[in-house]
């Protein structure tokens, strides 16, 4: 028996139509996609925008005041005495309520303005400055430069005295509390000049 060779051609395949499941599938690969494009581009905006609301960003990036003690809690006698800053701190992701961002010296002073702030920041390169209560005098461990308790400077390599911050008393609820300007300085300067 011999087996017959076709002459027919093979047969053409028509083109298939796609099915109404694949044009679905494309439709949502799509809108996924933009949607994804335009998260991309609005949340680093938002984050952004959440940075610059900031109220520790706010004023030009100056310093806002902030509730550091009650006026009690500081010596009758101008001893000064250390306290933590407290503040809800953000960054563009997240959210910090109550951290600590720094540190001042508080002391009670004759007249109207009662207490005086200086940052625990050293103005020579920036080590946290502290006091020495037997000398009443502050001093810089890192190059011993020290200060009076007004800040001045008496001797070392420190540019210019301690920084200065402005001081509030407020009354609050029967409570005499006290509030400061919470700011950094630029360290190295002869003037005292604030971190935008
Ligand atoms: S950092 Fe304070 S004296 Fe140098």
């Amino acid at each position: 028996m011999t087996a017959s060779l076709s002459t027919q051609p093979p047969a053409r395949s028509t083109p298939r139509a796609p099915a109404s499941g694949d044009d679905r599938r494309g439709f949502v690969a799509k809108a996924t996609a933009v949607l994804i494009g335009g998260l991309l581009v609005v949340f680093p905006f938002l984050a952004g925008l959440r940075v610059f609301a900031d109220p520790l960003r706010r004023q030009g990036g100056r310093g806002v005041f902030l509730k550091i003690t009650s006026l009690d809690s500081l010596a009758d006698d101008g001893t000064p005495r250390e306290f933590p800053v407290i503040a809800d701190r953000r960054d563009s992701w997240n959210s910090y309520p109550s951290e600590p961002i720094g540190a001042v010296y508080l002391r009670r002073i004759e007249g109207p303005a009662k207490v005086e702030a200086f940052s625990v920041v050293c103005p020579h390169l920036g080590c946290f400055v502290g006091f020495i209560r037997e000398r009443d005098i502050f001093r810089c461990p890192c190059h011993t430069s020290a200060f009076a308790l007004d800040g001045a400077v008496i001797s070392g390599p420190s540019p210019r005295g301690m920084d200065k911050l402005e001081c509030q008393v407020r009354t609050e609820g029967g409570r005499d509390e006290v509030w400061v300007k919470f700011e950094n300085f630029y360290t190295g300067r002869t003037e005292q000049v604030a971190k935008a």
